[in-house]
């Protein structure tokens, strides 16, 4: 299981990929532009941060398949080879995929809504599929549920393809998600942090603190 940055923000991905067991970054078009800088510059900045031996995401922006396949190319010959190309699941997508992956150029299918469509990208050499858990919550329907599904399936046809699952607002849809058996998640700086914060957690360490400085003095902040 790996743990994925949603973000582009160099100054949370540093705090972040210090602290915690980070396996990459993933970003979309909405989240570079967020940070208001050339975009290449920026995904150099992140990889500068994070190492070359951990993932960096990149979506494509075009529609045609002939896009998508310069667009990846070129940002695979501009970056290093850790990073993933990731293309919307359109029947473009697809074909893009496809060509991609008989290339040895790894992509990630995004935008996942269906269970088929984590299925047929697979089938068509998607290194990862990301299914969207809140975006397919707010439709409604039941984001957790397709996880689900998908786990189900990549696993009854032996497929190699895993699942990151991304769009989460909270840290229950995370726990979910995990529960019904995604291998990976992304997800936002804040919720990231979050999955492991809890008051009690922070009272007894205080309480402990507390106690050890009662007996030793106050400026006891150490064992040593
Ligand atoms: C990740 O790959 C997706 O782009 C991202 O998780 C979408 O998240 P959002 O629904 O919070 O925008």
């Amino acid at each position: 299981m790996r743990l994925y940055i949603d973000s582009a923000n160099i100054k949370k991905i540093a705090y972040l990929n210090e602290y915690f067991p980070i396996a990459g970054v993933t970003t979309n078009p909405s989240i570079l532009v967020r940070e208001k800088q050339p975009y290449l510059d920026l995904l150099k900045e992140i990889i500068n941060v994070i190492g070359n031996n951990k993932e960096l995401f990149v979506q494509v922006i075009g529609d045609q398949a002939e896009d998508m396949i310069e667009e990846a190319r070129f940002i695979h010959n501009h970056l290093h080879s850790n990073v993933i190309i990731k293309i919307p699941v359109t029947n473009e997508g697809i074909k893009a995929i496809k060509i991609l992956s008989a290339d040895n150029i790894k992509t990630l299918a995004t935008a996942i809504y269906t269970p088929f469509q984590g299925l047929v990208a697979a089938l068509a050499g998607a290194k990862y599929v990301a299914p969207y858990v809140n975006r397919i919550d707010n439709l409604p329907g039941n984001g957790v549920n397709v996880v689900s599904e998908i786990a189900c399936l990549f696993s009854k046809h032996n497929l190699t393809t895993e699942m990151i699952a991304a769009s989460f607002k909270n840290v229950q849809q995370i726990l979910d998600a995990c529960l019904a058996g995604t291998q990976n998640i992304t997800a936002s700086p804040d919720l990231i942090e979050k999955l492991i914060a809890h008051p009690a957690t922070s009272t007894d360490v205080s309480n402990f603190k507390a106690d050890w400085q009662k007996a030793y003095g106050m400026d006891q902040k150490t064992i040593i």
